[in-house]
């Protein structure tokens, strides 16, 4: 018989809940017992109450024992049944109505709020039936609680800090756990709960987190904290969560935890120093245009060393680097105008940047890496095969001094006519003051020696990629300085971008998708910024879903906790 077990009870609104429950059985038992297929709760009603057959396609209800129930106001200890009956058991009322498609049986069961006395009544609770005394047996479950429950992980705690296992592994303060860690703390404190929970009874401090991740950085610096209208400092426990088995590991990776505080910056920042934008979500009209982090020398001090440059903060749009290099892209790129010494074929992208491991950052580029297999640092036309040293200006002076002086006062050495074509279209210099000097060798191979020392910091050398500083000081060895070159690597300080996820723009790759972000061959000087502003990401991204683009966080690009790699550095020492 397939029946159908309609529950109806009144909530605590008084809105009667009907529950449906099915059960394909060939009698459906009635009776206080868990394992009937109807459950009543009452004082009168009976482990085993009464069951209900079908027998030749009518339905009848047997009472157990001595028990009775009434149908339609009658008492019996058993009938036959008909839809629309109404059966009365201690209160409770059945009745059945006619099934639906499917069912052979359909009954209404309506409940009798039990009260929880009568609930108990149903099983058997009394310990008076036992050996144990009501308040013996109290005593010795409590005692039993606090000693595994309290005592012993308490026990395991000290024994824990002195760095010794437990006598009884499982009954340790792990006891306590509120849950799995997650994973990367799961191998790092494992059973170690003082590693976060270092005071009892009192919630994770900070300082427990802070004495393993002693780099992670405040996002708002102590300094700016008091001037902005903030409150307090959250605790790390209040993003991080723990217990639950890694599955949110940071709990707020959400938007509206950045939005709460940037949307408005006006209402929430105080004073503090640097005036940010509004920040609603990442879409147009939402998100402001980009600025990026550029190292500058002082105002004023051009030759300033690099370690005095100081950080300049600009607008994309208009910002001007001044890395201190002559570099033309347009150049570079043009086939007509440059080709590969190695294979004769057009640079490309990779013969000058190399992505880091990172995905995000390019190696620097270098003289010897990307320049010198074309720019050789050639000096005397006559010895295509003498090189400079690079990078040591003093060194290069030196060489050439050095080169000159040996070669006037060599009688030996013949000098050659320089046959070979320069791949460069260099500056002729007079190639053989010999010709023309008359006086003491030594005089002569110092005047070929300073011409060519200009000739390489003024005229076609060093100068040709080096912006240099021209003292016109007598000495020759202290009148020029290269100025410092310093090429960008981070042009976002609290942004990331990943190279690597965009290799492919939509239909390009290769140096075409580079180029749809770079305007490279429109770059004439290195002082022409190509990174891509807003505008482009836009294209493809947006922080609300949109279909065929990739949705992207706040944390997508920017991490809470700023980098904070200098600091932690000086924290080890
Ligand atoms: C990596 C740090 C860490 C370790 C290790 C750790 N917990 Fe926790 N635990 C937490 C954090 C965070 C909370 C959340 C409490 C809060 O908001 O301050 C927490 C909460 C709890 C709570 C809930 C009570 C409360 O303070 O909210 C219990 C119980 C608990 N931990 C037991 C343990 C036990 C037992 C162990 C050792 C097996 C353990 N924990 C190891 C970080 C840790
Ligand atoms: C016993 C040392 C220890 C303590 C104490 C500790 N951590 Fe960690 N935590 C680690 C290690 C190890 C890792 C994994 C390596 C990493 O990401 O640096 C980690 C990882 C994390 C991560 C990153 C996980 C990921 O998926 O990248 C977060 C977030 C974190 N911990 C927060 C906390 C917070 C909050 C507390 C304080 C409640 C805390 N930790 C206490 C050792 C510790
Ligand atoms: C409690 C408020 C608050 C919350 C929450 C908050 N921020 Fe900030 N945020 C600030 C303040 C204040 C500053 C300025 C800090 C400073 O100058 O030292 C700031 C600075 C920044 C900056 C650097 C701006 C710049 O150019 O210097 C970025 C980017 C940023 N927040 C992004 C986020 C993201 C992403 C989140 C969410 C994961 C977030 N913020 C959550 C208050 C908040
Ligand atoms: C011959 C070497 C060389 C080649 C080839 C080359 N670059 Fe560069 N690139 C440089 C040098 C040198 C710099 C640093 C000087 C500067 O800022 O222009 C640089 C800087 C950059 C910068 C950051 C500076 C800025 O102004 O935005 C980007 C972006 C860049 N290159 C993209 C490209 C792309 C895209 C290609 C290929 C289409 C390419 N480069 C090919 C040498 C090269
Ligand atoms: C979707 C746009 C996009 C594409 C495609 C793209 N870049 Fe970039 N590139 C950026 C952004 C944004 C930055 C600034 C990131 C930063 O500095 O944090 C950047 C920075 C750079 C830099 C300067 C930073 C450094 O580390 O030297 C170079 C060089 C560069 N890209 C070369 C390339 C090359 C080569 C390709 C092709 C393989 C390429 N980019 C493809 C957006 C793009
Ligand atoms: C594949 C060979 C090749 C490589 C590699 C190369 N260059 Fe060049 N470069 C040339 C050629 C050829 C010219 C002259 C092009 C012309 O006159 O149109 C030139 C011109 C220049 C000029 C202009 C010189 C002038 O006097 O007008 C500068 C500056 C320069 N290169 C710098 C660099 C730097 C810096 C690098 C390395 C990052 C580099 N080049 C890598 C071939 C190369
Ligand atoms: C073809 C272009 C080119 C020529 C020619 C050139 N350099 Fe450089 N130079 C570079 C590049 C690129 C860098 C930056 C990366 C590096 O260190 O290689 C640089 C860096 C330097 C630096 C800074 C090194 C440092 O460690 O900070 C000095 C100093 C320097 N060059 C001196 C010279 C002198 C002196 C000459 C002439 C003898 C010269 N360079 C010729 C391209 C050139
Ligand atoms: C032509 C479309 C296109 C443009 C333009 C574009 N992106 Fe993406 N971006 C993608 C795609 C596709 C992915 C997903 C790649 C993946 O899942 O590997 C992605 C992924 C990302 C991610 C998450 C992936 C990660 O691993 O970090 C960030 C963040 C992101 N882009 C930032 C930017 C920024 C910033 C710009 C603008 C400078 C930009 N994108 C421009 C197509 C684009
Ligand atoms: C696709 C990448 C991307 C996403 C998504 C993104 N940002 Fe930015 N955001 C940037 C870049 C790039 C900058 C400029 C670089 C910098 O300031 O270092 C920036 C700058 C900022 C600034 C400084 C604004 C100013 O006035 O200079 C704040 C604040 C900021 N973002 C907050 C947020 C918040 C909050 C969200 C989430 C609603 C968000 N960002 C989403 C890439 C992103
Ligand atoms: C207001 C929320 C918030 C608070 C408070 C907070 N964090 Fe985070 N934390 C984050 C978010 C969001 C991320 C993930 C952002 C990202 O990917 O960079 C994160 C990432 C981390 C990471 C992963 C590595 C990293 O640097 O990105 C560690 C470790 C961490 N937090 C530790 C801490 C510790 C320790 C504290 C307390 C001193 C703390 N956090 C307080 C929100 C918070």
């Amino acid at each position: 018989v397939k029946a159908l077990i309609r529950y109806l009870r009144q909530g605590p609104d008084g809105v009667i809940e009907a529950q449906d429950s099915d059960a394909t059985v060939n009698e459906l038992t009635i009776g206080s017992a868990a394992d009937r297929q109807i459950q009543l709760i009452g004082r009168e009603v009976g482990a085993d109450h009464a069951a209900i057959r079908a027998s030749g396609g009518k339905l009848a209800i047997a009472c157990r024992g001595r028990f009775r129930v009434q149908i339609n106001g009658k008492s019996v200890a058993s009938g036959s049944l008909a839809l629309g009956d109404q059966i009365d058991i201690a209160g409770h009322k059945l009745r059945l109505f006619k099934p639906p498609a499917g069912f052979d049986v359909a009954i209404e069961v309506t409940l009798t709020s039990a009260d929880a006395s009568e609930f108990e009544n149903a099983f058997r609770t009394d310990l008076d039936k036992t050996w144990l005394s009501k308040r013996s047996g109290a005593w010795l479950l409590a005692i039993l609680t606090l000693l595994l429950a309290l005592a012993l992980p308490l026990q395991s705690v000290f024994i824990h800090r002195q760095g010794k296992p437990t006598p009884i592994p499982s009954v340790d303060d792990a006891l306590w756990s509120a849950g799995p860690l997650s994973p990367a703390h799961e191998l790092a404190a494992g059973k170690k709960c003082s590693a976060c929970h270092q005071q009892l009874f009192v919630h994770v401090q900070d300082t427990a987190c802070r004495d393993c991740h002693r780099s992670v950085a405040d996002h708002i610096a102590a300094s700016t904290q008091a001037l902005a209208h903030l409150g307090t400092q959250q605790r790390c426990a209040q993003c991080h969560r723990e217990h639950d088995g890694g599955a949110s590991q940071i709990a707020v990776r959400d938007d509206t935890l950045c939005v709460g505080c940037h949307a408005d910056p006006g209402a929430s920042f105080g004073s503090i120093p640097r005036k940010l934008g509004a920040v609603s979500g990442f879409a147009r009209g939402t998100h402001p245009a980009f600025s990026i982090q550029l190292l500058k020398p002082p105002a004023g001090s051009e030759m300033a060393a690099l370690q005095d440059w100081v950080q300049s903060r600009e607008p994309l749009a208009t910002a001007r680097e001044r890395s201190n290099l002559k570099f033309s892209h347009q150049q570079h790129l043009d086939g007509a105008r440059v080709t590969r010494a190695r294979d004769g074929g057009v640079l490309g992208c990779a013969d000058c940047h190399t992505l880091e491991n990172d995905g995000q950052h390019f190696l620097p580029v270098t003289m010897e890496t990307s320049c010198a297999s074309c720019h050789q640092l050639t000096f005397d036309p006559n010895e295509p095969t003498r090189q400079l040293p690079h990078g040591k200006p003093l060194d290069a002076i030196y060489v050439i001094e050095d080169y000159f002086a040996r070669k006037y006062s060599d009688p030996t050495l013949p000098v050659k006519k320089s046959t070979q074509a320069r791949r460069l279209p260099d500056k002729e210099i007079p190639t053989d003051l010999a010709d023309v000097c008359t006086g003491p060798s030594y005089i002569c191979a110092n005047r070929r020696a300073a011409a060519e020392i200009e000739n390489q910091f003024a005229g076609r050398g060093c100068v040709s990629c080096h912006e240099v500083q021209d003292s016109h000081a007598k000495d020759i060895q202290e009148r020029f300085q290269v100025i410092p070159v310093h090429l960008t690597q981070d042009y976002f300080e609290k942004a990331r971008f990943n190279h690597r996820a965009h290799a492919v723009q939509k239909n390009l790759t290769g140096d075409a998708a580079c180029l749809s972000c770079h305007k490279a061959k429109d770059s004439k000087e290195s002082s022409q910024v190509m990174i891509p502003d807003i505008g482009n990401c836009l294209q493809c991204h947006s922080n609300r879903y949109v279909k065929d683009q990739v949705t992207v966080q706040c944390v997508s690009c920017h991490s809470y906790h700023p980098m904070a790699i200098m600091q932690a550095n000086s924290q080890e020492q």
